[in-house]
Formats: structure tokens, sequence, C-alpha cells
């Protein structure tokens, strides 16, 4: 291991104490010797980042000032911040968001939902996060990144839609035998049941993979990257239900990427088979300095006027809290929308749901109720944003920075 020697060069420390009880002064002589030696030999020719690349010099600066605090000015993962999730060492290798160059550039600027790591795009030009892409591969284990194999679908400038036949989401029996993965450029893709429109999976890191997984009939994709965020929740059926009636039943009838914007057009029937309205849904990431996330967007256009309830993913609970912002109630107070959060922090992060507000909208258990006319489409957007580190000014300044993103 390359960090093997510092980590000896702080055991030393403990044999100049212990030597303190030895009463022989040669003995004394040769531990200092050896632990001077032994010093030396750390913090010179075998400081790692005397190989440090000349072109590398400027970003291990911007990375002591920005990264050092989690992951160690070595990369090692021996930050002075404490995490409960603890930032990786990247000498250890085994990236889950990839290695190569595009992989780290992504995971830099658009942060990983769910943990401490944030986003740096807003906040650090592109050529500088490339930089300190390259400056995580050095700091890795070395060896070549892993390229993609030839079966692996990969997102690039724009978004990717599969249908298919997928293996059984994690902790389940049953296989996705209808399902849509969508993938988006910033290396987030989403899983929808195709039958019913939930959203089952958001995941981070590479698309899909083409491989056959068993040869079970349909055709076999392999969601890539891991599982950041399982919205299911099994008591609902669909995400939609006409007030105080059943469940509605969504039809997909098309998917679409068109300017850069994955959709998914449905309809939605009730029990009697009657169309009530049609949806077009577009998942996508959020990112801040403060957290990232992600959230969906709708348009939903009625046959008639309706009162709908609506349940969002993931869905408020019992326990949302209404955030409160310098004494007054923020509900609706700013344009990004309805806010709610949970709290204490819940395993892996500060949950701050945001719901646009709507005219005439009100909050039932775990949805929203909304009444839909022929006059006019309804757009709205819910989402949820894992703060890095909770509190209500960084729940304010995180959305300050979606709005502004939004513009
Ligand atoms: C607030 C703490 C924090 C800061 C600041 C931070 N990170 Fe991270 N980072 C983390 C944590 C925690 C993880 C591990 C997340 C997980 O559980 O996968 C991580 C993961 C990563 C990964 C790993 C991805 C993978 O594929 O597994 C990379 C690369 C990374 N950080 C680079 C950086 C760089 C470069 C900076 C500075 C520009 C930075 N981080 C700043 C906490 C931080």
């Amino acid at each position: 291991m390359r960090w093997g020697r510092l980590r000896r060069g702080k055991d030393r420390g403990d044999d100049v104490r212990g030597s303190g009880i030895d009463s022989s002064p040669a003995m004394k002589i040769s531990t200092l010797l050896s632990a001077l030696l032994m010093a030396g030999t750390a913090f010179s020719s075998q400081d790692p980042l005397a190989d440090l690349p000349e072109d590398l010099k400027a970003a291990h600066v911007t990375f002591v000032e920005l990264c050092a605090s989690c992951h160690g000015v070595l990369g090692d993962g021996k930050g002075t911040t404490e995490l409960d999730r603890p930032a990786r060492s990247f000498a250890d290798g085994g990236f889950s968001f990839g290695n190569t160059k595009e992989a780290l550039f992504r995971t830099l600027k658009s942060g990983i939902p769910g943990t401490p790591m944030p986003a740096f795009g807003g906040q650090v030009p592109d050529e500088r996060l490339e930089e300190l892409a390259r400056l995580v591969q050095f700091l890795g284990p070395g060896g070549e990144p892993e390229p993609p194999k030839g079966t692996e679908l990969i997102v690039k400038d724009r978004p990717l839609i599969v249908r298919g036949h997928f293996p059984a989401l994690d902790g389940e029996e049953d296989d996705v035998v209808r399902g849509l993965l969508i993938g988006d450029p910033s290396g987030m893709s989403f899983q929808y049941a195709s039958d019913n429109l939930r959203l089952l999976s958001v995941r981070l890191g590479g698309f899909v993979d083409r491989a056959d997984w068993g040869g079970r009939g349909g055709s076999p994709l392999r969601p890539l990257g891991r599982s950041i965020y399982t919205p299911r929740d099994l008591l609902r059926p669909t995400a939609w239900r006409l007030a105080n009636e059943g469940y509605l039943r969504p039809r997909l009838r098309a998917t679409s990427t068109t300017r850069g914007v994955a959709k998914i057009e449905y309809e939605l029937f009730d029990a009697a088979g009657v169309l009530v309205a049609r949806c077009v849904e577009a998942p996508r990431m959020l990112s801040t300095s403060l957290g990232s996330g992600y959230a969906v967007s709708y348009q939903l256009t009625a046959g008639a006027t309706r009162a709908l309830t609506f349940y969002p993913y993931p869905s408020p609970t019992s326990q949302s809290w209404t955030l409160n912002h310098g004494g007054a109630e923020f509900t609706g107070s700013l344009t990004t929308g309805h806010v709610s959060c949970k709290r204490p922090m819940e395993s892996p992060g500060n949950e701050l749901r945001i719901m646009t507000p709507l005219p005439g909208m009100s909050a039932v258990e775990r949805g929203f109720e909304m009444i839909v006319s022929p006059e006019e489409p309804v757009l709205f957007e819910a989402g949820v944003l894992f703060l890095t580190e909770w509190s209500d000014e960084n729940a304010v300044r995180a959305l300050k920075e979606l709005q502004h993103g939004n513009k």
C-alpha cells in the first residue's frame, strides 16, 4: 500500500513515548534514531505527493481547500470532518460510480445524493473539475480505469430510455418484467414499472448492461450504478387517485427524449375505464452545493374538472416537519414550492422535500389534493434534496440555488 509508510510514521510517536520507560540510554538513542529514519523516509522521498505531476499541483491546492476536510489531504479518507458515512479512500479503489475521467467528472459536478458528497458544479468551473478528476485518478490505486464493456449502453450528452425485462430489485423476489429505465447525462437513472408507472428506483453511476443474465425472456437489461433511493411505497398501487374514490389506472402511451429532456406520457383511467387525464412526467437530477437529489415534473391535462390526489415520491410521511424560517412559516413562501423536511436526520441523509405549490392545493395524508380542469394543464414538480448537513439556513440556501438554476 502506498500510504503504509505514513501510517507507520504515526506509530513511531508511540515508540518514542514508550522508550521513556526504558532506562538504557543506548536503547533510547537507537529507538530515536530509527524513529528519525522512518520519519525521513515517510516525509521526503516516499511522500506520495512528491510524485505529484507539475500539472496537478494547482488541482491539489483546490483539493486541500474543498475536499481534504472529508477525504484527507492524501485522499486516504482521513479528513478532519466527522461523517456518519465516511468519505472514501481513493487509494482503496472500488469506485461505485466509475473511475474513468468522465465518470469522476460527473461525480464531482453533480455530487452523490443521499451522502455528504456535495455537488461542485455551481462553484468550480468545468476545467478545474476535470483537473480534480485526474487528481483523484492519481491518488487512486493506479492501473487503468475499467473500460466499459461492449454490452454497456452509455449515456452521453442526451438522455436515453430503454424498455424491457429487468432483474428483481434489491430485497424483492420478482423480476421487473415490464420496466422502463431513463438514463440522464448527469449519471442519474430512473427506473419505472411500465404497467403502473411507479418510480421504483433512482440510481447513480453507469446506465444499463444488455448482457444476457439468464435467458428468462424479454430483452434482458441490467441497470448499472448504485441505487441511491428506492421510493417504493407498496401501499399505493399508483401515484394518482380521484379524491375520495379509487386509484387511477395509468396506461403508458409513449416515451420521448427531446431537447435533452426524457419524458413519459401516459393516460389515467378510472375504475369504469373512463379517461380522466393525460400526464407527461419528466424526472431529473437536482444538484446544489449543499446536497443533491432528484425531482419529477408533471404536466396534467384533464377531460373534466375533477379533484385528484397525488402521492409524490418520496411521499411525505407523518413525521414530515414543516420548515420554519426565522420564526415564520416557510411553506410556500419561496416560489420553489411547498417544503417539508424530515428531522432528525434519517439515514442516508436529511431529506428536504419539495413540491411546487398549486392554487387550491391542500395537503392530505401522504399526498396532495389538487383540482384539474380541461381549461388549463396543471404543471408542478415534486422532489427531494438530500442535504449534506441539516440546518434551516442550508435548506433555504439550497432552495435558492435551485430557483436560480431553474431560470
Ligand atoms: C462533506 C464531505 C465531502 C467533501 C467536502 C467532499 N467529499 Fe467526496 N465524498 C464524500 C463521501 C461521504 C463520499 C462517499 C459517498 C458514498 O457513500 O458513496 C464521497 C465520494 C467521493 C468520490 C467517490 C465516488 C465513487 O465512485 O465511489 C469521489 C471521486 C469524491 N468524493 C471526490 C471528491 C472531491 C474531488 C472533492 C472536492 C472537490 C470532494 N469529494 C469533496 C464526502 C465529501
